[in-house]
């Protein structure tokens, strides 16, 4: 039993790089645990029962199908809006009545073509109706820092335009999932805090129907209600898990979220100490940032390699602090994470 700064390493299996069917504990650490299997086992384990109706908020990015695979082995098509779609109730089993999904899924394009695919709609729909869940509100996460991509279509035929965000979609079994948005009020615009110090704007009607008050943008709270358009900007290079898999010549998991992106989920959608998990967790992005905010978490990851790397971000006392300052914002707004 190996004791780290911040976690307590249980178990550190050095065990073969493949999927299993059981599910075992890969490490704990004092508010989390993270499972080293398939989500698939892990719902059809007693582990599934044991935290049915516990987990406030189901935060992941899935192994969304590429053209070209990935190191993890997506699957394609339709197979895998199927796949995806049949774990919805049993995920749904795990929330508290509540409890919230929310899934990061990027665009894919069809080979060959300057055409999108729209599997990732097709993902969402078939989710939804299959979990008997409802789209609580649809985000877009942006990252202005992207490379242009399709290349073909974008650099060389100039066709296309950047490919530059997810689709992040918040789902719930009821209409009024938790959720407090003064947990993520982001600063005040310029022009805002003018009007507020000048307290001089146009009242009245507007072309758009609605009716401002004389007083209605006066009063000045915490900050301001962020956009359902999140800015993150994830050009990471120096995070502290990126750090300790150069220093161990450890390959760095080829898909990482930016930390900003679950901490303005879990912000907003759990509080206390609530449950987080995460089914496809990767690098364990989502139960670290649980961890600092001193929320519970429980992850799933099917390969054992990112299990190992993903134990790094716990070694640290803080999270990515340079991955943080990177990100940051939310249009038109600004979102600085406090
Ligand atoms: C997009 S990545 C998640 C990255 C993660 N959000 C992070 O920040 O590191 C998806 C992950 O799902 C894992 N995965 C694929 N199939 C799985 C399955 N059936 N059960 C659990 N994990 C799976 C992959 O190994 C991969 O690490």
């Amino acid at each position: 039993m190996a004791k780290l700064a911040g976690a307590l390493i249980l178990e550190a299996p050095k065990a073969p790089q493949r999927k299993r069917k059981s599910v075992v504990i890969g490490y704990k650490t004092a508010r989390g645990t993270m499972f080293q299997g398939t989500i698939e086992a892990f719902l059809q384990s007693p582990r599934s029962a044991e935290y049915a109706g516990k987990v406030q908020l189901i935060f992941t990015s899935p192994p969304f199908p590429l053209n070209r695979k990935k190191a993890y082995g997506n699957k394609q098509g339709e197979e895998f809006s199927t796949w995806l779609a049949d774990l919805a109730p049993n995920l749904k089993k795990l929330l508290t009545p509540t409890g919230s999904i929310v899934m990061e899924m990027g665009n894919a394009w069809e080979p060959g073509r300057p055409v999108m695919s729209v599997l990732a709609l097709e993902s969402l729909l078939q989710f939804l109706k299959k979990g008997e869940l409802q789209l609580a509100q649809q985000f877009i996460c942006y990252n202005p820092a992207r490379l242009p991509s399709p290349a073909q279509w974008v650099n060389v035929d100039r066709i296309r335009l950047k490919d530059a965000y997810t689709h992040v979609w918040w789902m719930a079994a009821t209409d009024r999932p938790y959720a407090d948005n003064r947990q993520v009020l982001t600063p005040y615009s310029k022009s805002m805090l003018h009007l507020l110090k000048t307290g001089k704007y146009n009242s009245g009607k507007r072309p758009s129907e609605h009716h401002i008050g004389k007083t209605s943008f006066l009063t000045k709270n915490k900050g301001a209600i962020p956009a359902n358009v999140l800015t993150i900007t994830n050009t990471g290079t120096g995070d502290v898990y990126q750090k300790y898999c150069r220093e161990n010549g450890i390959k760095p998991h080829p898909a990482r979220m930016p930390v900003a992106l679950p901490e303005f989920f879990i912000k907003l959608l759990t509080k206390g100490d609530d449950l987080v998990m995460d089914p496809f967790a990767g690098s364990n992005t989502t139960g670290a940032v649980a961890q600092q905010l001193k929320r519970k978490w429980i992850s799933v990851e099917a390969k054992d390699e990112y299990i190992e790397s993903s134990k790094s971000r716990f070694v640290m006392r803080k999270v990515d602090t340079n991955d943080k300052q990177r990100t940051v914002s939310n249009s038109p707004q600004s979102w600085n994470g406090k």
